[in-house]
């Protein structure tokens, strides 16, 4: 682990009023001074955004949005939500490039775009990236990334204000995490791609069934600036207990 720690909750399709007291014991546990080199941001589902941003108002805590459409402001595309909205809600980050958005047809050039778009609305990304089970067993994991990457981040040129999360497809809700030469391997590869575009170091989160008992594995892979957290973030109890066991 660096030492500017993110620890990110993806609230997916999930949580609704019920899930708002209990984020006053993350609210309380930030507030010590051992907690406040982490950096938590909730993405909760668009229905809670402005419930959480009212809630974290006076805390360093943050809110994103899960996804965005690629047209930067106002435009014909029903059910659909844009950079502006989130950040009139007072969204300061965006994902893009979930595997579970890119499987409903979000392609490489479609991200690009919506990168482009959050970042002239001055949002921050959260750019998903990771090989499925296929791909992985075909070797083709760097060569994925590797295009990922490439097509998705197209002509963008502000690197500091994208954080990477490497996410293999076939970690996500599976309960299964890889093994740590595997993942300080990929997470040096991605930071080999990036070498040539940047001389900035990225931020690089891994995510894919992280929860209380095997972070206190991932936490030891170097290279590693947090976590991107599905399933044991939507639990106030247990996000908690992560944060704990990443900082001590
Ligand atoms: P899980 O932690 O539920 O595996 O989800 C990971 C993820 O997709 C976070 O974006």
């Amino acid at each position: 682990m660096t030492n500017n720690i993110y620890l990110v909750a993806n609230w997916k399709m999930y949580g609704g009023p019920s899930n708002l007291k209990s984020l006053n014991k993350v609210i309380n546990l930030r507030k010590l001074k051992k907690y406040r080199k982490a950096n938590i941001i909730y993405f909760p589902p668009f229905t809670l955004i402005s419930n959480l941003v009212s809630k974290f108002k006076k805390t360093n805590i943050s809110v994103g949005g899960q996804n965005c459409h690629y047209q930067e402001n106002y435009g014909s595309f029903t059910g659909s939500i844009s950079p502006k909205m989130l950040k009139d809600l007072g969204c300061k980050y965006v994902i893009l490039g979930h595997s579970e958005n890119r499987i409903l047809g979000d392609t490489d050039e479609i991200i690009n775009k919506k990168i482009q778009s959050a970042l002239n609305k001055k949002l921050k990304i959260i750019f998903c990236i990771g090989e499925t089970l296929s791909e992985k067993k075909s070797k083709l994991t760097f060569s994925v990334l590797k295009r990922q990457i490439n097509k998705g981040l197209k002509r963008i040129k502000n690197f500091q204000k994208i954080i990477i999360a490497y996410e293999p497809v076939w970690s996500i809700g599976t309960g299964i995490i890889p093994k740590n030469k595997e993942l300080e391997t990929n997470v040096g590869k991605i930071r080999n791609i990036f070498s040539k575009k940047t001389k900035k170091k990225m931020l690089i989160l891994y995510g894919g069934s992280v929860n209380s008992k095997n972070i206190s594995i991932l936490k030891n892979i170097s290279g590693i600036d947090g976590f991107l957290i599905g399933s044991a973030s939507q639990n106030s109890k247990k996000f908690i207990d992560i944060i704990k066991k990443t900082i001590n």
